[in-house]
């Protein structure tokens, strides 16, 4: 519609008249929806609203590291549908690879576990994956690491659950309520953060918003530093403290996608890197 195309424009008029500005983008599950992963809080659709096969006292129980110590069934349940493997990017995954491509890309903040931004060709240099991945793994005892290929084979046996030589459970490094985020995360935002000047573009898709610490990045971009918003609803910063500054585009992400490459004269680069 016209508002998002003025939106479009509005982003894109930032992009070229700023050829030396980075963007930084703050992704959740939105941006994988259209490869077939649903999201967690989209009502009817999303995990939450669907995990009452598993018996939870409540629906983050899935992912809290209490209950898992207690009851890791549900939590392995879920593991054997969301493990990455399965599928393919979307085109925004595959925007995001032209803005490295280009030189424009400064940090993909992602909330996802489902390494599909790697799929996508990004380097892991620029890829900050807020609540960790399946790649590593540790006994939530003793801490110990373990090789995936552990935690994987009990997965899909569905039988046992991957034990520690002390007896302790292991788990993925997906970060769990009641765990902290990866140092990595903090350490790599303040350095953005001083890096930040008005030339660059802070682009938040595809979450909710409703997770900290990761829904308080949008809040804490200088007000010299333009932010924009893509995704289906008005979400957190960008509803109880929008600024005059803010785009904001209420579409589906790989519309978006697809209207931002047309208006940068992108296109035919994000339709190659798609079939290729
Ligand atoms: P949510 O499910 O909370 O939010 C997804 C957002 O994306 C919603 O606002 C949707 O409206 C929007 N959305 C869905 N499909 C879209 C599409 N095709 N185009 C545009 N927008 C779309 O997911 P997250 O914000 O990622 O944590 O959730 C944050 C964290 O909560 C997750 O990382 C997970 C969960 O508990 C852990 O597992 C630790």
């Amino acid at each position: 519609d016209k508002k998002t195309s003025e939106s479009i424009k509005r982003i894109s008029q930032h992009l070229l008249k700023k050829p030396n500005g980075k963007v930084i983008f703050l992704v959740g599950a939105g941006i994988s929806t259209s490869c077939g992963i649903p999201d967690f809080r989209t009502p009817g659709t999303g995990l939450y609203d669907n995990l009452a096969k598993l018996n939870l006292p409540f629906a983050e129980a899935v992912f809290d590291i209490d209950y898992f110590s207690e009851n890791p069934k549900p939590f392995y349940t879920l593991a054997k549908e969301l493990y990455p493997g399965n599928f393919e990017p979307s085109k925004f995954h595959y925007l995001l690879r032209l803005f490295q491509d280009k030189d424009r890309l400064q940090r993909v903040y992602t909330q996802n576990i489902d390494t599909l931004e790697r799929s996508a060709g990004i380097k892991d240099e620029y890829i900050i994956e807020a609540h960790g991945s399946f790649a590593k793994n540790h006994c939530i005892e003793c801490k110990k690491e373990y090789p995936l290929k552990v935690f994987k084979d009990k997965m899909l046996e569905g039988k046992e659950y991957a034990r520690c030589k002390c007896k302790g459970l292991i788990k993925p490094n997906i970060v769990f309520f009641g765990e902290n985020l990866p140092p990595k995360f903090f350490n790599s935002w303040e350095d953005d953060l001083d890096d930040m000047n008005e030339d660059h573009l802070v682009v938040v898709a595809g979450t909710s918003l409703a997770v900290y610490p990761f829904a308080s990045l949008p809040i804490e971009v200088p007000s010299s530093v333009r932010r924009a918003l893509i995704n289906l609803e008005v979400v957190g910063d960008f509803k109880i403290n929008p600024r005059k500054s803010d785009v904001v585009l209420e579409c589906a992400i790989d519309e978006a996608a697809e209207q931002l490459a047309r208006e940068l004269g992108w296109n035919e680069e994000l339709e190659k890197l798609i079939m290729d």
